[in-house]
Protein backbone atom coordinates (compact mmCIF):
# COMPACT_ATOMS: atom_id res chain seq x y z
CA UNK A 1 0.00 0.00 0.00
CA UNK A 2 1.67 3.63 -0.96
CA UNK A 3 2.23 5.56 1.94
CA UNK A 4 0.36 8.39 0.11
CA UNK A 5 -3.17 6.77 -0.75
CA UNK A 6 -6.16 6.80 2.00
CA UNK A 7 -7.41 3.29 3.14
CA UNK A 8 -11.11 3.58 3.87
CA UNK A 9 -12.41 0.89 5.47
CA UNK A 10 -15.81 0.14 4.59
CA UNK A 11 -18.65 -2.55 5.16
CA UNK A 12 -18.48 -5.63 2.65
CA UNK A 13 -21.65 -7.09 3.02
CA UNK A 14 -24.67 -5.81 4.37
CA UNK A 15 -27.15 -2.40 4.38
CA UNK A 16 -24.60 -0.43 5.26
CA UNK A 17 -22.27 -1.33 1.96
CA UNK A 18 -24.68 -0.04 -0.40
CA UNK A 19 -25.59 3.01 1.08
CA UNK A 20 -21.72 3.58 1.41
CA UNK A 21 -20.78 2.62 -1.87
CA UNK A 22 -23.44 5.05 -2.92
CA UNK A 23 -22.09 7.87 -1.01
CA UNK A 24 -18.72 7.42 -2.40
CA UNK A 25 -20.13 7.45 -5.99
CA UNK A 26 -22.23 11.13 -5.23
CA UNK A 27 -18.49 12.05 -4.40
CA UNK A 28 -17.56 11.11 -7.88
CA UNK A 29 -15.51 8.54 -6.81
CA UNK A 30 -15.99 5.27 -9.33
CA UNK A 31 -15.15 1.95 -7.30
CA UNK A 32 -12.90 -0.51 -9.44
CA UNK A 33 -13.90 -3.90 -7.56
CA UNK A 34 -10.74 -5.66 -7.84
CA UNK A 35 -11.25 -9.86 -8.28
CA UNK A 36 -11.29 -10.84 -4.70
CA UNK A 37 -13.65 -7.86 -3.78
CA UNK A 38 -11.51 -7.00 -0.75
CA UNK A 39 -9.33 -4.35 -2.06
CA UNK A 40 -10.54 -1.83 -4.93
CA UNK A 41 -8.49 1.19 -5.83
CA UNK A 42 -10.34 4.62 -6.40
CA UNK A 43 -9.41 6.36 -9.87
CA UNK A 44 -10.32 9.98 -9.21
CA UNK A 45 -8.37 10.38 -5.82
CA UNK A 46 -5.21 8.67 -3.92
CA UNK A 47 -7.72 6.49 -2.67
CA UNK A 48 -8.03 2.99 -1.52
CA UNK A 49 -11.39 0.98 -0.35
CA UNK A 50 -10.77 -2.11 2.40
CA UNK A 51 -13.94 -4.56 1.95
CA UNK A 52 -14.52 -5.91 5.34
CA UNK A 53 -16.78 -6.87 8.17
CA UNK A 54 -18.29 -3.91 9.88
CA UNK A 55 -17.21 -5.39 13.69
CA UNK A 56 -13.78 -5.18 12.02
CA UNK A 57 -13.92 -1.64 11.06
CA UNK A 58 -13.45 0.59 13.86
CA UNK A 59 -10.08 -1.68 14.73
CA UNK A 60 -8.81 -0.82 11.57
CA UNK A 61 -9.30 2.73 12.20
CA UNK A 62 -7.86 2.86 15.88
CA UNK A 63 -5.11 0.60 15.31
CA UNK A 64 -4.08 2.96 12.16
CA UNK A 65 -4.43 -0.28 9.10
CA UNK A 66 -7.16 2.24 7.61
CA UNK A 67 -7.19 5.94 7.85
CA UNK A 68 -10.76 6.23 7.32
CA UNK A 69 -14.08 4.34 7.96
CA UNK A 70 -17.52 4.36 7.60
CA UNK A 71 -19.35 2.31 10.35
CA UNK A 72 -22.72 1.95 12.01
CA UNK A 73 -22.79 4.14 15.40
CA UNK A 74 -24.23 1.09 16.84
CA UNK A 75 -20.48 -0.91 16.38
CA UNK A 76 -18.52 1.80 16.62
CA UNK A 77 -20.14 2.20 20.13
CA UNK A 78 -19.72 -1.01 21.05
CA UNK A 79 -15.91 -1.69 19.94
CA UNK A 80 -15.11 1.83 21.32
CA UNK A 81 -15.97 1.00 24.67
CA UNK A 82 -14.51 -2.66 24.44
CA UNK A 83 -11.37 -2.22 23.13
CA UNK A 84 -8.45 -0.88 25.67
CA UNK A 85 -6.14 2.23 23.71
CA UNK A 86 -8.97 2.85 21.28
CA UNK A 87 -8.00 5.91 19.38
CA UNK A 88 -10.51 6.35 15.96
CA UNK A 89 -12.87 9.27 16.31
CA UNK A 90 -16.22 10.80 14.55
CA UNK A 91 -15.28 13.25 11.80
CA UNK A 92 -18.77 13.19 10.27
CA UNK A 93 -22.57 11.73 10.91
CA UNK A 94 -23.70 10.82 7.84
CA UNK A 95 -27.17 10.35 8.54
CA UNK A 96 -28.04 7.29 6.22
CA UNK A 97 -28.29 3.57 7.59
CA UNK A 98 -30.34 5.00 10.55
CA UNK A 99 -31.47 2.15 13.45
CA UNK A 100 -31.40 1.27 16.79
CA UNK A 101 -30.04 -0.63 19.55
CA UNK A 102 -33.44 -1.60 21.14
CA UNK A 103 -34.35 -4.06 24.27
CA UNK A 104 -37.27 -6.78 23.59
CA UNK A 105 -39.36 -9.22 24.75
CA UNK A 106 -42.00 -12.31 23.56
CA UNK A 107 -45.09 -10.27 23.17
CA UNK A 108 -47.47 -11.30 25.56
CA UNK A 109 -44.49 -12.31 28.25
CA UNK A 110 -43.83 -11.87 31.90
CA UNK A 111 -41.41 -9.07 31.04
CA UNK A 112 -42.87 -5.72 30.84
CA UNK A 113 -40.27 -3.49 32.05
CA UNK A 114 -36.62 -3.05 32.19
CA UNK A 115 -36.82 -3.79 35.83
CA UNK A 116 -38.51 -7.26 34.80
CA UNK A 117 -35.29 -7.96 33.24
CA UNK A 118 -33.66 -8.32 37.13
CA UNK A 119 -31.97 -12.13 36.47
CA UNK A 120 -33.17 -12.82 33.11
CA UNK A 121 -30.99 -14.20 29.85
CA UNK A 122 -30.70 -11.46 27.71
CA UNK A 123 -29.10 -12.53 23.96
CA UNK A 124 -26.90 -9.93 22.43
CA UNK A 125 -24.08 -9.26 20.17
CA UNK A 126 -23.48 -5.97 22.10
CA UNK A 127 -22.86 -7.21 25.50
CA UNK A 128 -20.66 -4.17 26.16
CA UNK A 129 -23.30 -1.07 25.13
CA UNK A 130 -25.94 -3.92 26.80
CA UNK A 131 -23.50 -3.98 30.25
CA UNK A 132 -23.85 -0.30 30.39
CA UNK A 133 -27.34 0.07 29.88
CA UNK A 134 -28.11 -2.43 32.58
CA UNK A 135 -25.97 -0.78 34.80
CA UNK A 136 -26.97 2.36 34.43
CA UNK A 137 -30.07 0.94 35.38
CA UNK A 138 -29.47 -1.08 38.57
CA UNK A 139 -30.50 -4.43 36.51
CA UNK A 140 -28.83 -7.24 37.23
CA UNK A 141 -29.29 -9.81 34.22
CA UNK A 142 -27.30 -12.72 32.55
CA UNK A 143 -25.75 -12.14 28.84
CA UNK A 144 -25.78 -14.43 26.20
CA UNK A 145 -23.26 -13.56 23.59
CA UNK A 146 -24.26 -14.60 20.13
CA UNK A 147 -22.74 -13.23 16.88
CA UNK A 148 -25.93 -13.60 14.73
CA UNK A 149 -29.38 -14.56 14.56
CA UNK A 150 -30.46 -12.91 17.93
CA UNK A 151 -34.05 -12.96 17.62
CA UNK A 152 -34.50 -16.80 17.72
CA UNK A 153 -32.78 -16.84 20.96
CA UNK A 154 -36.24 -16.66 23.06
CA UNK A 155 -38.00 -19.08 20.83
CA UNK A 156 -35.09 -21.81 21.54
CA UNK A 157 -35.71 -20.77 25.46
CA UNK A 158 -31.78 -20.26 25.05
CA UNK A 159 -32.66 -16.41 26.41
CA UNK A 160 -36.06 -14.49 28.14
CA UNK A 161 -34.99 -11.13 26.03
CA UNK A 162 -32.79 -9.79 23.25
CA UNK A 163 -30.76 -7.05 22.81
CA UNK A 164 -30.47 -6.46 19.11
CA UNK A 165 -30.70 -4.07 16.49
CA UNK A 166 -34.09 -2.95 14.71
CA UNK A 167 -34.49 -1.03 11.43
CA UNK A 168 -37.28 -1.39 9.80
CA UNK A 169 -39.08 -3.91 13.18
CA UNK A 170 -40.17 -6.11 10.16
CA UNK A 171 -37.28 -8.88 11.97
CA UNK A 172 -39.10 -8.46 15.64
CA UNK A 173 -42.42 -8.75 14.25
CA UNK A 174 -42.04 -12.22 12.47
CA UNK A 175 -40.32 -13.33 15.58
CA UNK A 176 -43.22 -12.35 18.00
CA UNK A 177 -40.79 -9.83 19.76
CA UNK A 178 -42.29 -6.37 21.22
CA UNK A 179 -39.73 -3.64 22.55
CA UNK A 180 -39.15 -2.63 25.91
CA UNK A 181 -36.88 0.43 25.39
CA UNK A 182 -34.42 1.62 22.84
CA UNK A 183 -30.69 1.70 24.46
CA UNK A 184 -29.44 3.59 21.33
CA UNK A 185 -30.03 5.32 18.16
CA UNK A 186 -27.62 4.78 15.54
CA UNK A 187 -26.57 6.13 11.85
CA UNK A 188 -23.45 6.01 9.75
CA UNK A 189 -20.16 7.57 10.61
CA UNK A 190 -17.10 8.40 9.03
CA UNK A 191 -14.45 7.76 11.55
CA UNK A 192 -10.67 8.62 11.05
CA UNK A 193 -7.43 7.19 12.97
CA UNK A 194 -6.73 9.16 15.70
CA UNK A 195 -3.19 9.51 15.10
CA UNK A 196 -1.84 11.92 13.16
CA UNK A 197 -0.93 11.56 9.26
CA UNK A 198 1.27 12.25 6.52
CA UNK A 199 0.35 16.51 5.17
CA UNK A 200 -0.18 14.77 1.91
CA UNK A 201 -3.11 12.44 3.71
CA UNK A 202 -4.37 15.27 5.52
CA UNK A 203 -4.65 16.67 2.18
CA UNK A 204 -6.78 14.10 0.73
CA UNK A 205 -9.08 13.64 3.63
CA UNK A 206 -9.87 17.45 3.65
CA UNK A 207 -11.13 16.76 -0.05
CA UNK A 208 -13.02 14.16 0.40
CA UNK A 209 -14.53 15.66 3.60
CA UNK A 210 -15.40 18.51 1.24
CA UNK A 211 -17.18 16.41 -1.26
CA UNK A 212 -18.93 14.08 1.53
CA UNK A 213 -20.37 17.44 3.08
CA UNK A 214 -21.32 18.60 -0.52
CA UNK A 215 -23.38 15.30 -1.29
CA UNK A 216 -25.23 14.93 2.18
CA UNK A 217 -25.97 18.63 1.97
CA UNK A 218 -27.32 18.33 -1.36
CA UNK A 219 -29.88 15.59 -1.00
CA UNK A 220 -31.29 18.20 1.62
CA UNK A 221 -31.44 20.68 -0.38
CA UNK A 222 -33.80 21.78 -3.63
CA UNK A 223 -33.54 24.29 -6.19
CA UNK A 224 -36.91 26.59 -6.06
CA UNK A 225 -37.63 28.68 -9.52
CA UNK A 226 -40.99 30.57 -9.35
CA UNK A 227 -43.20 33.97 -10.47
CA UNK A 228 -43.90 36.27 -7.28
CA UNK A 229 -46.31 39.62 -7.18
CA UNK A 230 -43.43 42.06 -6.15
CA UNK A 231 -45.52 43.26 -3.66
CA UNK A 232 -45.48 39.82 -1.82
CA UNK A 233 -42.26 39.18 -2.18
CA UNK A 234 -41.45 39.29 1.23
CA UNK A 235 -44.05 37.28 2.49
CA UNK A 236 -43.16 34.55 -0.64
CA UNK A 237 -39.35 34.55 0.55
CA UNK A 238 -40.06 33.78 4.04
CA UNK A 239 -42.05 30.98 2.79
CA UNK A 240 -39.41 29.42 1.28
CA UNK A 241 -37.87 26.48 4.03
CA UNK A 242 -33.81 27.04 4.58
CA UNK A 243 -33.53 29.50 1.71
CA UNK A 244 -30.52 31.43 1.88
CA UNK A 245 -31.11 35.28 0.09
CA UNK A 246 -32.74 34.63 -3.04
CA UNK A 247 -31.59 35.77 -6.66
CA UNK A 248 -34.55 38.45 -7.70
CA UNK A 249 -34.77 38.63 -11.73
CA UNK A 250 -37.14 40.90 -13.85
CA UNK A 251 -39.17 39.63 -15.92
CA UNK A 252 -39.55 40.60 -19.48
CA UNK A 253 -42.66 42.68 -20.20
CA UNK A 254 -43.99 42.43 -17.03
CA UNK A 255 -43.41 45.07 -14.58
CA UNK A 256 -45.46 43.93 -11.28
CA UNK A 257 -43.68 40.19 -11.31
CA UNK A 258 -40.29 39.35 -10.64
CA UNK A 259 -38.65 35.42 -10.86
CA UNK A 260 -37.07 34.48 -7.27
CA UNK A 261 -34.14 31.77 -7.35
CA UNK A 262 -33.69 30.46 -3.86
CA UNK A 263 -31.78 27.27 -2.55
CA UNK A 264 -34.06 25.46 0.24
CA UNK A 265 -31.89 23.62 2.73
CA UNK A 266 -34.62 21.45 3.40
CA UNK A 267 -37.56 19.60 2.18
CA UNK A 268 -39.81 21.73 0.27
CA UNK A 269 -43.69 20.21 1.23
CA UNK A 270 -46.42 20.43 -1.14
CA UNK A 271 -48.04 22.34 1.74
CA UNK A 272 -45.74 25.39 0.84
CA UNK A 273 -46.10 25.37 -2.48
CA UNK A 274 -50.03 25.81 -2.09
CA UNK A 275 -49.27 28.43 0.45
CA UNK A 276 -46.89 30.32 -2.46
CA UNK A 277 -49.73 29.98 -4.51
CA UNK A 278 -52.63 31.29 -2.46
CA UNK A 279 -50.12 34.80 -2.05
CA UNK A 280 -49.38 34.82 -5.86
CA UNK A 281 -46.60 32.65 -6.16
CA UNK A 282 -46.75 31.03 -9.93
CA UNK A 283 -44.58 28.78 -12.67
CA UNK A 284 -43.22 27.57 -9.02
CA UNK A 285 -40.10 24.66 -9.89
CA UNK A 286 -38.54 22.66 -7.36
CA UNK A 287 -35.62 21.28 -8.92
CA UNK A 288 -33.18 18.37 -7.32
CA UNK A 289 -29.57 19.84 -6.40
CA UNK A 290 -26.57 17.26 -7.29
CA UNK A 291 -23.61 18.51 -6.14
CA UNK A 292 -23.36 21.89 -3.32
CA UNK A 293 -19.38 23.28 -2.78
CA UNK A 294 -18.99 26.83 -0.80
C1 LIG B 1 -29.98 -6.55 11.93
C2 LIG B 1 -30.56 -7.07 13.22
C3 LIG B 1 -31.84 -7.72 12.78
C4 LIG B 1 -32.24 -6.89 11.57
C5 LIG B 1 -33.26 -5.88 11.97
O1 LIG B 1 -29.25 -7.54 11.33
O2 LIG B 1 -29.69 -7.98 13.85
O3 LIG B 1 -31.64 -9.05 12.42
O4 LIG B 1 -31.09 -6.21 11.12
O5 LIG B 1 -33.72 -5.14 10.86
P1 LIG B 1 -35.28 -4.91 10.65
O6 LIG B 1 -35.80 -4.19 11.87
O7 LIG B 1 -35.35 -4.02 9.42
O8 LIG B 1 -35.93 -6.22 10.42
P2 LIG B 1 -28.39 -7.27 10.03
O9 LIG B 1 -29.25 -7.37 8.81
O10 LIG B 1 -27.66 -5.99 10.17
O11 LIG B 1 -27.41 -8.47 9.97
P3 LIG B 1 -26.63 -9.29 11.12
O12 LIG B 1 -27.59 -9.57 12.21
O13 LIG B 1 -26.19 -10.51 10.41
O14 LIG B 1 -25.50 -8.41 11.52
ZN1 LIG C 1 -29.52 -9.58 12.47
Amino acid sequence: MSLNRIQIALQKNGRLAEDSLELLKNCGLRVVRSRDDLFCRVKELPIDLLLVRDDDIPNFVSSGICDLGIVGENVFSEVGQTVEGFSAKIVERLGFSACRLVLAVPENGAIKSVSDLEGATIATSYPQLLHEFLKKNSVSARTLNMTGSVEVAPRLKIADAICDIVASGATLAANGLCELTTILKSEALLIRSGQALSVEKEAIIHRLLARIRGALGAEDSKYVMLHADKARLPDIIKLLPGAESPTILPLQGVADKVAVHAVCREAVFWETMEQLQAIGASSILVLPIEKMMG
